[in-house]
């Protein structure tokens, strides 16, 4: 099919037609989601915690995002691909924004996104200003876990304003969308009535145009899931269950078998 472009971004959340956008960090991994009719994939800072084993999205830098994104466009044909620009690599000032976007997009990427609002306005306008689309991404900002006092809903109560606030800030800088990550729902509704552009949510409640998910966390890769996912599958359950069988018939030589090998 044809490929889903920045511009059905708009057409979609105009129809009133929820996105759909799950993670992926790798080639193969892509070409099933976009197969699927994913209508974009992020190649989030979540490869950090997910793939690499790390504690948190702080240690991914620039050179694990290229690499990434290179290998999730090599595997995705329609998905409209957005990068994340990790920590440390947009903070210093819009030039420095506007290099690391240039790398993802050199790498594949249609779109990158950073985290935070009224704070890297100048960073967004910039990016957006050398032709570069950008998603923001509000609420829970993995990256200033530190200062935001650990994992925690975010944008409750009388932060709801600044909040949005935040997103409008976003949307004035030039952010095609916004990612709500742990936001209550009736934030992401007030949200929802006030921004002219669609809101993404990650726990963020039933209101916002479109929803994601971490892959793992959607497939059930572990037996551990954030409260705001749903396990869709049981993909883990079935990887241990093919190297489980594929262990016992090496052991028990019925694997390799003779269609498995050729005799000389
Ligand atoms: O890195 C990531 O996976 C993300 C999503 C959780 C929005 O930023
Ligand atoms: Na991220």
């Amino acid at each position: 099919g044809k490929p889903f472009r920045i511009q059905h971004v708009a057409q979609y959340f105009e129809a009133g037609r929820p996105l759909t956008m799950l993670t992926a960090y790798d080639a193969m991994t892509a070409r099933i989601i976009d197969e699927a009719g994913i209508d974009m994939i992020l190649v989030g800072d979540s490869y950090g915690t997910t793939m690499l084993g790390m504690e948190s999205t702080i240690g991914v830098d620039l050179d694990d995002m290229v690499r990434a994104t290179a290998a999730v466009a090599r595997g995705a044909k329609r998905a409209l691909i957005v990068a994340d620009l990790p920590l440390g690599t947009y903070e210093s000032s819009p030039a420095q924004a506007v290099d690391s976007a240039v790398a993802l997009v050199r790498a594949g990427a249609a779109a990158v996104k950073l985290e935070g609002g009224r704070r890297i306005f100048p960073q967004v306008k910039a990016i957006v200003d050398a032709g570069i689309n950008v998603m923001g991404h509000l609420g829970f900002t993995p990256q200033s876990e530190n200062q935001l006092g650990g994992k925690r809903l975010q944008g409750r109560g009388d932060a709801a304003a600044a909040l949005l606030a935040d997103a409008e800030a976003l949307q004035e800088a030039g952010v095609f969308s916004v990612v709500f990550e742990m936001v209550p729902a009736s934030t992401t509704a007030a949200a929802t009535k006030r921004l002219e552009i669609p809101i993404i949510g990650i726990g963020a409640g039933p209101d916002a145009a479109g929803q994601v998910l971490v892959w793992a966390d959607m497939a059930g890769m572990q037996d551990w899931k954030p409260s705001f996912a749903h396990q869709f599958g049981a993909v883990g359950a079935e990887l241990a269950r093919a190297a489980a069988a594929y262990r016992d018939a090496v052991v028990s030589r019925s694997f390799p078998a003779p269609e498995n090998y050729h005799q000389d």
